[in-house]
């Protein structure tokens, strides 16, 4: 399976999908991305992936968060943005694009034409858009997470694939929650992908698969991790 992932950022989830290449039998194909400084296009070319870095469309700079999407959606030169990524999805025969941080909203140019699964650092539904990590440290909840969807024309939206629940605790910062949230999220990326490419099927909203032997034991980690986490909490509280 050869995947493309869109990127803006620092790129571990990239790195976690490059790294389970060899045992998923899968290939990233292109990375492209937004910013010219992601170091998402650094990890790509350290490991021969091709790379392109695509100037985002300067009228984009204009919207701020809270902007109506559909205004956004209906931007042509998103529209013609978008169309030229997906040609290059084309030229190199992805079958799955994996958003991994990638800043900007996808137009129906890459949603009509493309499979597109993202990543969020939040429970969906609660805490959608940009700072989801931010927003839920600051609402201050007790559990947080990752979700893996497909994605429709509305914010954060598409039918979920996979959750992974994220204990938070007093003592964390931003910082130190973002951390644990994204070990989480370099476990989820790759079996999202994994159940992807054996074939799920959605029947309104709910996204089916089957549950083999590797299912169980990447659910069984996530286990193992938020008791670790536990152990550390505990640990903490007695040091006090
Ligand atoms: C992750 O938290 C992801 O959920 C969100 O953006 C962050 C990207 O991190 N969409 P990275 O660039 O993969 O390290």
């Amino acid at each position: 399976m050869r995947i493309g992932v869109l990127a803006s950022g620092g790129g571990t989830n990239l790195q976690s999908i490059i790294d389970n290449s060899e045992k998923y039998s899968w290939k990233v194909g292109i990375v492209i991305s937004n910013n010219e400084d992601a170091y998402a296009l650094e990890r790509a070319r350290r490991q021969g992936i091709k790379s392109v870095y695509l100037e985002t469309p300067e009228n984009m700079l204009k919207y701020k968060p809270g902007t109506d999407i559909e205004e956004i959606m209906k931007d042509p030169a998103r529209r013609d943005y978008d169309i030229l990524i997906s040609e290059l999805l084309d030229q190199h025969k992805i079958k799955v694009v994996a958003l991994a941080g990638y800043m900007l909203f996808v137009t129906p140019e890459l949603i009509n034409n493309h499979d597109i699964i993202n990543i969020h650092p939040a429970l969906l539904p609660s805490f959608k858009g940009l700072h989801g990590v931010r927003d839920t440290y600051n609402y201050a909840v007790r559990i947080t997470g990752c979700t893996t969807h497909f994605v429709d024309d509305k914010e954060d939206h598409g039918p979920i694939i996979l959750q992974a629940f994220t204990p938070v605790f007093p003592y964390d910062t931003e910082e130190s929650l973002i951390k644990r949230n994204l070990k989480r999220e370099h476990l989820l990326y790759p079996e999202t992908l994994r159940l992807y490419g054996k074939g799920v099927e959605i029947k309104d909203r709910r996204v089916l698969y089957e549950v083999d032997d590797e299912h169980v034991e990447f659910q069984n980690k996530l286990l193992e991790m938020f008791r670790g986490d536990f152990g550390d909490y505990y640990t903490h509280g007695k040091q006090k």
